[in-house]
């Protein structure tokens, strides 16, 4: 086993860890270990823009901007994240800018922005234009440039390099981070990195759902490592379904058509957002257009054979604006569905785009053990984290904000740490853990199939867990996620080989989804109310006397929380500033 030694280590190279790096490689010896090539990553499948108050096309301020993210995130955003995401949004943009960034232009040359769900003038009064953009390829704009700029600063990759344990330590009564150990794919060796300080910046967990937009590897896998050492997970409870998927598919169709005006119809050709909100209409945060569109299908409304989708009608709009605004999404119509966007409405149905919750941090992107103390060396930012600037809804754009502002904190906040303190010891053979974890899955003489496993776990959290809940429903998934649980202790991984194992890395995989969708089911059932993207039938409204709170979910064996043994369910106040919550009305 191969030993490297870095100040910090990086787990995870979409735009939150490039970020990161870009601080940190300037400021300490840094590596980046990526499950993925950089440019695979996640990222890059990002679509319509990020948001910043530039007020380049009309009146806007960073205040606004966050006030549209507190509510937005039915208030259980905390706030002093918020504004300070809001306030540094618009050097976010800059900096992208001078990196070479070819976002969309006015005609006057400044960056063009355009509106998005949620974002509002003057709090509330009209949908404003502040999404900065790249056509409907923003995300892998933004990745190809941090990428660029990490080539030319000589960042440190490694590259296909899969973190499956982190070493922690005890110093002085504190844990603290002594690095990590990776699976090489293309040699099927172990390493250890030793490091001062890690970030995790690995991503969601889309893929606990079947309909979802997210890649193949989002997978939970930071969430799943730090949880197994006894950090918590905070809000998991709260998923976000985007509201244009491809109907039956799941391929993500940007916001960004409604954005430029495109509008949902039922089959009766009625424009029903007018009913669900009627300020801002087809502009109205996901959470209300998600659960708008799952409630036109469900009295009927839907369209086709099965009437179980909607349309977004865009052949109002001239072919060369949408050709100039929109050129991928409108392809992906064409190829996957068939269907011409100029002249036919397309057909959409939500689907799962974003996990909320995460690994709590402050506002420097350090992990926090408990709601009073924070893990030295530990840090983490992007959609692996939560913050918590998107509360129970993000609103769309604020997550490639959210990586730019906080995988900057991260590598410079990782940095400054790590350049204050040696390096731990390593413990005696840190890969021990992951060594057998592999050798049992290799090993294994069992007949289950991971394929079909991570079949069933999509089913029944697309039909439990989705945008209508109750607590039956919930019951359903957790005894399902139990079952399937078993059948995982008798799994087989066919392929023994020691290169490019994928049969092993998805064993792997979906052990971190089982137990995503585990907590997220456990959150969902604590919190009796419903509140942005958790919506349960039995409890309709927002309960804010006794669910203004978010939910810590910690991996503990003497524990049983809402029947589930092995998790302890503990809440954490919310940091409100100066918005105190309100109806939320669009
Ligand atoms: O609809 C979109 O383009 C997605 C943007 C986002 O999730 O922020």
């Amino acid at each position: 086993m191969q030993v490297h030694h870095y100040d910090v280590v990086i787990v995870g190279a979409g735009g939150a860890g490039m970020r990161a790096a870009l601080e940190s490689g300037d400021r300490a010896r840094t590596a980046v270990l990526t499950k993925l090539y950089p440019t695979r990553s996640h990222t890059g499948a990002a679509q319509g823009g990020m948001c910043a108050a530039l007020a380049n096309v009309e009146e806007d301020n960073w205040e606004w901007h966050t006030f549209d993210t507190v509510k937005g995130g039915d208030y259980v955003v905390d706030q002093d994240a918020a504004e300070i995401m809001a306030k540094e949004a618009i050097d976010a943009v800059l900096d992208l800018e001078k990196m070479g960034l070819p976002f969309n232009r006015t005609p006057e040359g400044k960056i063009d922005q355009r509106r998005f769900g949620g974002h509002t003038r003057d709090h509330g009064k009209s949908a404003v234009r502040r999404s900065c953009y790249a056509a409907d390829r923003t995300g892998h704009m933004i990745l190809q440039t941090l990428y660029q700029q990490c080539v030319k600063r000589e960042v440190e990759f490694y590259n296909e390099f899969y973190v499956l344990d982190l070493i922690m330590t005890e110093v002085d009564g504190h844990k603290r981070p002594a690095g990590v150990v990776a699976y090489e794919l293309a040699t099927g060796e172990l390493h250890t990195f030793q490091a001062k300080s890690v970030i995790f910046a690995t991503g969601g967990a889309g893929k606990v759902f079947k309909t979802t937009s997210n890649a193949h590897t989002l997978t939970g896998d930071g969430m799943g490592v730090v949880f197994r050492h006894g950090i918590p997970l905070e809000d998991m409870e709260f998923v976000q379904f985007h509201p244009t998927g491809l109907a039956g598919l799941g391929i993500l169709l940007s916001e960004a058509a409604r954005g430029e005006g495109g509008i949902l119809r039922n089959s009766e050709g009625e424009r029903f957002m007018e009913r669900y909100a009627p300020t801002i209409k087809d502009l109205a945060p996901r959470d209300i257009v998600a659960r708008s569109m799952a409630n036109e299908v469900r009295e009927g409304r839907g369209c086709g054979p099965n009437k179980d989708y909607v349309l977004l009608d865009l052949t109002h709009l001239e072919p060369a604006h949408i050709d100039a605004k929109l050129p991928d999404i409108t392809e992906f119509a064409r190829t996957y569905l068939g269907v011409e966007p100029y002249t036919e409405p397309v057909p959409v149905f939500p689907t799962c785009h974003y996990v909320m919750g995460g690994v709590p941090t402050n506002i420097s992107a350090e992990v926090l053990a408990d709601n009073d103390h924070k893990v030295p060396g530990l840090y983490a930012a992007g959609e692996v984290a939560c913050v918590s600037v998107h509360g129970a809804n993000r609103l769309g754009t604020n997550s490639l904000l959210d990586i730019n502002v906080f995988g900057k904190r991260a590598g410079i906040a990782a940095a400054e740490y790590a350049n204050s303190v040696d390096f731990v010891e390593l413990p005696e053979s840190p890969e021990t853990f992951t060594s057998e974890l592999l050798e049992g899955l290799l090993s294994g003489q069992g007949t289950e199939r991971v394929a079909a496993i991570r079949k069933d776990l999509q089913e029944t959290m697309d039909t439990n867990m989705q945008v209508f809940r109750t607590k039956e429903s919930m019951q359903r998934a957790l005894d399902d996620i139990e079952a399937l649980r078993e059948r995982y202790k008798n799994i087989v991984v066919q392929d023994k080989g020691k290169r490019f194992n994928l049969d092993l890395l998805e064993a792997v995989e979906l052990n971190f989804l089982l137990q995503i969708a585990e907590v997220m089911t456990a959150g969902a059932m604590h919190r009796k109310e419903s509140r942005g993207g958790h919506f349960r039938e039995d409890f309709e409204k927002r309960d804010d006397e006794n669910y203004m709170h978010h939910t810590m979910a910690y991996r503990d064996p003497d524990a049983t929380s809402e029947g589930i043994p092995g998790i302890r369910l503990e809440t954490k106040p919310v940091v409100v500033t100066r918005y105190q919550p309100m109806e939320r009305k669009y």
